[in-house]
């Protein structure tokens, strides 16, 4: 996702600006921009594409004196990657950069226009230093100004602010965002969105709270929240830039089953209201005339897909099929006009899928994407695409990406049962309640992760792992499984708890291992009994579940019975975890398992 960065002193500004920034590409991003306060001026530069493009357009451009400057690299939420959307955004004295989403900008925005302020982009973060400079223009104080234009902040933010009216100071707000401030010996002041980018830089930082906000000069830092100054918690700053990257985490994919929590929450805001879902992307509009809707992806997404289709037949009430792509191309496939094809992928570049969203587009059809990469080859040619907003995925094996598909099309199916009036308001208001709580249900705790670290090394061996489950507990095994086979290179399958009868249970023995998906909101009697009768034949058992299991030869107990999403996420990490662990215990490469890739862009 976006990145930032900042820097008050005396040495090359503007290098330390784009050296930073390119210490945050791993992130992912689509245009990036600098602001640079030296003297009494202020340059601003900015460029869609890679870092290059910027590099290229300051290149004529140098910085001698003190002074400071703030960068960004931007992934796009609200509004496509243009220049005009890139930060900084600037109003008439001040630029601001942000990450994040200021979940109340719409309604900040009108009344800005209405006191007679003119928008030049489509982004959220513009409000900010439009807000600034109005408190501004009133109390004649920048100090002041800062605090009331945060105190109307609602959402998730990591904001730096400069303006020609205190050339001295670096403002900066932290919520929900990360943000860290350093300074090295000579007091020289460093901002960025990660440690990645202060590394080799900064000798001290501190680590923002969330409700911190303050300012910074040369040699300063204050900082304060709820209006009263906080002490400096300085931590040296150490590591080598792999690492930081990682975030101390041993492997990205790691890393990665952390930030979903993060992620998640990028995810829905903006797109879930009080009562309603809403897209910035799509209008009802869009779905005149839809009367079925057909899914096409491959690996991770194609089960992000199965599971939701449940959901939209349940929700939505409109018949949903879900294809492999590889087997969609080449079956002859009847493609209705009445049909939206919707494409998910990771990347936005995965071959099979990309052909098959031709064909559908070619045979006329209405095409959706949900992308996690903007102006990827698929989102360039469907007709609307959902960004997932997961930022960068680097470990081969997808976990946050899957994450954020799911909660996509969860959303989506909400947003169409509201469209077809197939849930009432009151329903709708039910589950978005549940999805405000997603985000927390997948924080890994401590204890957790070392209940699994230590499960996991009587999951070396074995003749195979059959992941059970039904309804979407059914796709989830199916992810489950793939996500193990991937990395540990165990024979694992994913398979309906209903289903084992009429087969695989000739397989079991000790030497069979079963990872029960047992959620307590969904059918758990029936999937109860299936596990019992792989019990009977001696299978060796672990159940996740929130209800004790006494025929479990290991036993992981989930916290959430209420309702089955909330049960989905949370299996979903505990299955990511166990994967992890097993693959690290085998000393494999977790991140770059043995004969894959990260996008497959050949048939
Ligand atoms: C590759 C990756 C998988 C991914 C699949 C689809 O096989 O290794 O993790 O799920 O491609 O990729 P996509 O980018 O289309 O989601």
């Amino acid at each position: 996702m976006c990145g930032i960065v900042g820097y008050i002193g005396s040495d090359n500004i503007k290098e330390i600006l784009l050296d930073g920034l390119k210490e945050l590409e791993y992130r992912g991003y689509d245009s990036a921009g600098i602001a640079i306060l030296e003297e009494d001026e202020i340059n601003s530069f900015k460029a869609v594409g890679k870092l290059k493009n910027l590099v290229d357009k300051t290149a004529s451009f140098s910085t001698n004196a003190q002074g400071m400057g703030i960068g960004h690299t931007r992934w796009a939420t609200h509004g496509k990657p243009t220049e005009l959307n890139a930060h900084p955004h600037l109003g008439e004295f001040s630029y601001v950069v942000h990450n994040g989403i200021i979940e109340n900008y719409q309604e900040l925005k009108k009344e800005l226009q209405s006191e007679g302020v003119n928008f030049l982009s489509q982004t959220d973060t513009e409000v900010i230093v439009h807000l600034f400079e109005k408190y501004y223009h009133t109390l004649q104080d920048p100090k002041k100004a800062f605090v009331e234009t945060v105190k109307r902040l609602k959402g998730a933010y990591a904001i730096l602010l400069i303006t020609k009216v205190d050339k001295d100071r670096i403002f900066f707000a932290k919520n929900g965002s990360p943000m860290i401030v350093g300074n090295d010996e000579n007091g020289d002041i460093y901002f960025g969105s990660s440690d990645a980018a202060l590394i080799g830089k900064a000798k001290e930082v501190i680590y923002l709270d969330d409700g911190d906000y303050g300012w910074s000069s040369l040699g300063n830092i204050e900082i304060y929240n709820d209006g009263t100054k906080k002490e400096l918690n300085k931590k040296p700053l150490i590591g080598d830039k792999v690492s930081a990257q990682k975030g101390g985490f041993r492997f990205f994919m790691e890393k990665e089953i952390y930030e979903q929590s993060e992620v998640l929450s990028d995810t829905i805001m903006g797109r879930v209201l009080d009562e309603e879902i809403k897209f910035e992307e799509l209008d009802k509009s869009f779905f005149e005339g839809i009367e079925r809707i057909q899914f096409c992806a491959c690996g991770t997404s194609y089960n992000s897909a199965l599971a939701c289709a449940y959901l939209f037949e349940r929700d939505a009430k409109i018949p949903t099929s879900v294809e492999i792509a590889s087997e969609f191309r080449y079956k002859d496939p009847l493609l209705q006009k009445d049909t939206l094809f919707i494409v998910i992928s990771q990347s936005g570049e995965t071959a099979d899928t990309l052909e098959a969203l031709k064909m559908a587009r070619d045979a006329g059809l209405k095409t959706l994407s949900i992308c996690n990469v903007d102006n990827s080859s698929i989102v360039r040619i469907a007709d609307r695409t959902l960004l997932t907003r997961a930022g960068i995925e680097k470990g081969v094996a997808s976990t946050k990406a899957f994450a954020t598909q799911v909660m996509v099309l969860w959303m989506l199916s909400l947003y169409l049962a509201d469209i077809k009036g197939t849930m009432s308001r009151e329903e709708i208001k039910g589950e978005i309640e549940v999805i405000r709580h997603i985000p927390k249900t997948v924080v890994v705790e401590d204890r957790l992760h070392e209940k699994i670290k230590r499960l996991s090394k009587r999951y070396l061996h074995g003749h195979g792992f059959f992941y059970i489950g039904r309804d979407i507990f059914y796709p989830l095994a199916l992810e489950g499984a793939l996500k193990l086979k991937e990395i540990s290179y165990l024979h694992a399958e994913g398979y309906p708890a209903g289903e084992m009868k009429h087969g695989p249970i000739a397989l079991a023995d000790s030497e069979l291992f079963t990872i029960a998906l047992m959620p307590k909101s969904l059918h758990y009697d029936k999937v109860k009994s299936n596990v019992e009768e792989l019990s009977a034949r001696d299978a060796t058992i672990l159940a996740i579940s929130p209800e004790e299991f006494e025929l479990a030869d290991d036993f992981i107990k989930t916290k959430h019975a209420d309702h089955p999403m909330s049960e989905f996420f949370e299996m979903m990490v505990i299955t990511q975890l166990l994967a992890l662990e097993v693959s690290i215990r085998l000393g494999n490469d977790v991140d770059m398992p043995r004969n894959l890739a990260k996008s497959v862009t050949v048939e």
